[in-house]
């Protein structure tokens, strides 16, 4: 039954336009689908029976170590006499997680055009797109987002809504790592809003406030291709695979108070397709008359969006020639932005896994 209120809630998004007066109607899928309701409060139940269990072990989670490339997670009895135990979470354990990050977007449906998962995978950029191949620097493996002052950082407004929703998660699997959880998040956020596989290993591991990354290394919307450049060539990345990434606009919308632009890229922001580019090739993009950052509106319908940084990808010929090779063909799109969607999360982490050991998740139902 929960597995066919899932299906029906991603079928329902999957069709339901993006556009800012349909969203109202996104919102009242909970009521039309009982079997939603039903799934939200058993889930609630077992939340507070894992709380339970926890604290009636008396367990007290003591420290994080890394064996071997995967995490060990040591937990202490609370008492005099102290037994440890260590834990080494297999595959399975990281398929239970996602499983779960997938449950909680299928169930948490009130929230903007019906999924967390764009701002999930916001997070897992944010996170992972501080990298410095000079410097060795930021990267995934810290999580440093959880401390000021790189939660202010402007770049990363709204992504505590993202980092609230996975904490539950990290409440019921302790053992992981922040590092590992946000990527992971954004691996399955791909994978359950329709897109590629997104292969995975863990090995990050959290750090403190002093790995705090400088403001100033995510992109800033409103400059030109010159720094989309810079900022991407000093991860690591080409002119492909930066095209490629940005594909990952056809989910999601901006938000007013958050960056300051406002509205959806597409008419599906809660499916992962090739939209991005077909939009940015064929419709017309007109500059917005408003008191807010310069940005771009389709002529057709006045409700879609593009940022300065996203008309670059047709204004500037190397990036358009990928625009026009992921418009013509979704599965090389799929194939490309799967590939360097997992070099993203992967950026600075020094793991002692090879690549050919990465998990590919079981999407759910
Ligand atoms: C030049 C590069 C980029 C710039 C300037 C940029 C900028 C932005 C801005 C300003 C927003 C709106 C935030 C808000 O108001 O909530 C946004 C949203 C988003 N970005 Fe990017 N971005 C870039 C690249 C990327 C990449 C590489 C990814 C992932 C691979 C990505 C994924 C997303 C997603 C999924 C959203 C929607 C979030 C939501 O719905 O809450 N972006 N981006």
């Amino acid at each position: 039954m929960a597995s066919a209120a899932r299906s029906a809630s991603r079928a329902f998004l999957r069709s339901t336009p993006a556009t800012s007066s349909f969203r109202p109607a996104v919102r009242s899928s909970r009521f039309v689908l009982p079997a939603q309701g039903f799934r939200a409060s058993s889930r609630r139940g077992y939340a507070s029976e894992a709380g339970q269990g926890k604290s009636s072990n008396g367990l007290l989670w003591a420290g994080l170590a890394v064996a071997g490339g995967a995490g060990a997670f040591f937990y202490l009895n609370a008492g005099d006499s102290v037994s440890s135990k260590e834990f080494v979470p297999a595959q399975k354990d990281y398929q239970k997680v996602y499983d779960e990050i997938a449950r909680r977007l299928a169930d948490e449906t009130d929230y903007d055009d019906g999924s967390y998962g764009p701002v999930l995978v916001r997070l897992a950029w944010h996170a992972s797109g501080t990298y410095d191949k000079e410097t060795g620097t930021g990267g995934s493996n810290g999580a440093t987002m959880r401390f000021a002052p790189e939660s202010d950082h402007g770049a990363n407004a709204g992504l505590k809504l993202a980092r609230d929703f996975l904490e539950p998660i990290k409440k019921q699997f302790p053992w992981i790592t922040y590092s590992d959880l946000w990527t992971l998040a954004g691996a399955c956020a791909i994978q359950e809003l329709g897109g590629p596989a997104i292969p995975w290993r863990p090995g990050r591991q959290d750090k403190d406030v002093a790995a705090c990354t400088p403001d100033g290394r995510l992109p800033d919307a409103t400059k030109d291709h010159k720094h989309v450049r810079d900022i991407f060539y000093r991860m690591g990345f080409n002119d492909q695979e930066i095209v490629a990434l940005m594909g990952a606009h056809a989910l999601g919308r901006a938000h007013a108070d958050r960056s300051g632009f406002d509205g959806p890229w597409d008419f599906s922001p809660t499916v992962f397709t090739n939209e991005f580019f077909r939009l940015l090739l064929d419709e017309k993009w007109q500059q917005k008359k408003w008191n807010g950052p310069t940005q771009f509106t389709d002529k057709s319908t006045g409700t879609l969006m593009m940022m300065p940084t996203d008309i670059a990808m047709v204004k500037d010929k190397e990036f358009k020639k990928h625009v026009d090779r992921y418009t013509k063909d979704s599965d090389v799109f799929f194939k490309e932005f799967s590939d360097v969607f997992v070099k993203l999360l992967e950026l600075g982490v020094p793991f002692t896994t090879k690549a050919e050991d990465r998990y590919v998740f079981k999407t759910s139902e």
